[in-house]
């Protein structure tokens, strides 16, 4: 593959396979900072595991993955949790915030495991959680807000860090189409503003629509989509 000029995270041939089970075969991709990319695909193509090598959580067996000119498939252990912490931000499907803590602690959450006192930490936390429209929820428990505000707080807490590059999977799965929208245009309005760049895995149309661009995986292979608009 020829390597885009400036792209910010880029992975060559990767393979990852689960026992008998091959998830990525060769799989490739890159993104431009502020760039949004949609990952699409059939359910058990590897999307998930391709988001999850990239994030530098999963390893793959073979193959390269370079952020910002470092080789990620190079690193230990603590330099790619590292690397987590300062320059990435998640979103998940659901269940990903801390049920014990308010909304405004989740989002703070990030800074507070990066050394941020705690009002520090919470000042910044509130000043996402009102871009997100959930300022209103920071004193409340994740089990006392809806599913669309739940995932706004948790989009809020993706971004607190001002993270390079966002990973989300499935961030809108669990939620109606309105809310969806609402989260889809909220996330990357915030992402464009603070030019981080978004994986977004979907396996909704709707929601890659939000993309620059969109790539599929099918079989552990990935591959552009021109956009057919
Ligand atoms: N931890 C694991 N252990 C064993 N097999 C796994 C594991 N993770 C993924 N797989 C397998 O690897 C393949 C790719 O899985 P992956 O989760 O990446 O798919 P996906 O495209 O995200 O699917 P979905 O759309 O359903 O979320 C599947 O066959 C899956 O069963
Ligand atoms: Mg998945």
């Amino acid at each position: 593959m020829t390597i885009p000029a400036g792209s910010l995270l880029v992975a060559q041939d990767l393979r990852k396979a689960y026992g008998p089970t091959t998830a990525l075969d060769g799989a490739e991709f890159s993104i431009h900072p502020g760039e949004v990319v949609a990952v699409m695909g059939p359910s058990g193509s590897g999307k998930s595991t391709l988001l999850h090598c990239l994030a530098g959580i999963v390893m793959p067996d073979s193959g390269s993955i370079t952020y910002a000119g470092r080789e990620v498939t190079a690193m230990s252990d603590a330099e790619r949790s590292a690397l987590r912490r300062s320059e990435f931000g998640f979103v998940f499907q659901f269940g990903q915030l801390v049920p014990e803590l308010t909304c405004v602690e989740n989002v703070a959450l990030p800074l507070r495991l990066n050394g941020s006192s705690r009002k520090e930490a919470e000042r910044t936390a509130l000043a996402w959680m009102e871009r997100l429209e959930v300022d209103d929820l920071r004193k409340k428990r994740p089990g006392e807000v809806s599913g669309g505000q739940g995932q706004r707080v948790a989009v809020a807490r993706s971004l607190v860090t001002n993270p390079r590059v966002v990973f989300a999977d499935e961030p809108t799965g669990a939620l109606d189409s309105f809310n969806g929208e609402r989260v889809m245009e909220l996330l990357t309005d915030a992402a464009r503003s603070a030019n981080a760049a978004v994986v977004l895995v979907t396996h909704e149309a709707r929601v890659a629509a939000y993309s620059d661009r969109e790539i599929v995986v099918r079989d552990g292979r990935s591959r552009d989509m021109e956009r057919v608009i």
